[in-house]
């Protein structure tokens, strides 16, 4: 009986990377089937044919391994840095099997990144069409009034196109900066930076507190944990039903918003309140 499936499935269900960075490892020529250079669309029986990343056999048999991780600031989020800057990978204790970051975040940015080598559940937790939540805290240069941010929250241009309505409410408020936080749908490169920056607001501080239902909690800067086989299995079953039936965020927002949604990861001493006019304004003091 043959098993054929095409390569870059085979290497998100070993676990060697996304449905996505499989498609850039073929295409790079990174990956062979029984010593020939892999085609997109090529087709091998993972039981039968030797098939080797960078020269390295991968196998079927790896358990699935689930890491969250608190990345500091001052790292990157890949596997190999050329620029020999320190990886997210450089922090982690387990070596094996190799693991691959879950979406990205900035060098200067911190906070919770999933590492896994489950190939498809990290295709399932990037794909922009599942609407996978993301949670942050953000720390801006100035002032944005109400009425920018209620713009924010309905979707703005950038240069890839308008952002999906996103969830955002003010925390605190020093001399001169705001901090607010932000659930958003998608996770285009430099997103939040992007956002602001449209508005005239640099970001000076940015940190990922929740993700997919995960919440980053107390761990430190540069410390890592497993997660648990339920945070495991609420994963799963997130991503299933975003797959089938996924939440249109336009559609909350034209129905009013979700306002009072209780966003994953928010600190529990953070004072805020609803105004009038249905912001979240910090509550001074
Ligand atoms: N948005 C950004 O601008 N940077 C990140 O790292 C994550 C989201």
């Amino acid at each position: 009986m043959n098993h054929l499936q095409r390569v870059q499935k085979i290497l998100s269900e070993i676990g060697i990377s996304s449905r996505r960075k499989a498609e850039e490892l073929i295409r790079e020529g990174r990956v062979t089937v029984n010593g020939r250079i892999a085609q997109i669309g090529d087709r091998a029986d993972p039981l039968q044919d030797r098939i080797k990343v960078d020269g390295r056999g991968v196998s079927a048999s790896s358990p699935k391994v689930y890491i969250l991780l608190n990345k500091p600031r001052g790292t990157v989020t890949t596997t190999d840095d050329p620029a020999g800057r320190k990886t997210v990978m450089d922090l982690l204790r387990i070596k094996k099997p190799r693991l691959f970051p879950v979406g990205r975040l900035d060098y200067d940015a911190e906070g919770l990144l999933l590492l896994t080598n489950d190939g498809e559940l990290a295709h399932g937790l990037s794909h922009p069409s599942f609407r996978i939540p993301r949670t942050y805290q953000v720390k801006v240069k100035g002032k944005p009034t109400p009425e920018e941010i209620h713009k924010l929250r309905g979707g703005i241009h950038l240069e890839d196109g308008r952002t999906s309505p996103c969830q955002i409410f003010p925390l605190r408020e020093t001399e001169e900066n705001l901090w607010l936080e932000m659930v958003l749908y998608e996770g285009r490169n430099r997103q939040v930076k992007r956002m602001w920056e449209r508005l005239g607001y640099p970001v000076l501080k940015l940190k990922r507190v929740g993700f997919a239902g995960l919440a980053l909690g107390r761990l430190k800067p540069g410390d890592s944990r497993a997660l648990d086989p339920r945070e495991v299995q609420k994963l799963k079953e997130r991503q299933g039903a975003s797959k089938e039936k996924g939440m249109d965020p336009h559609e909350v927002f034209k129905k009013g918003g979700p306002r009072f949604h209780q966003p994953e990861g928010r600190p529990e001493n953070l004072k805020i309140r609803p105004e009038a006019g249905g912001l979240w304004h910090a509550r001074r003091g």
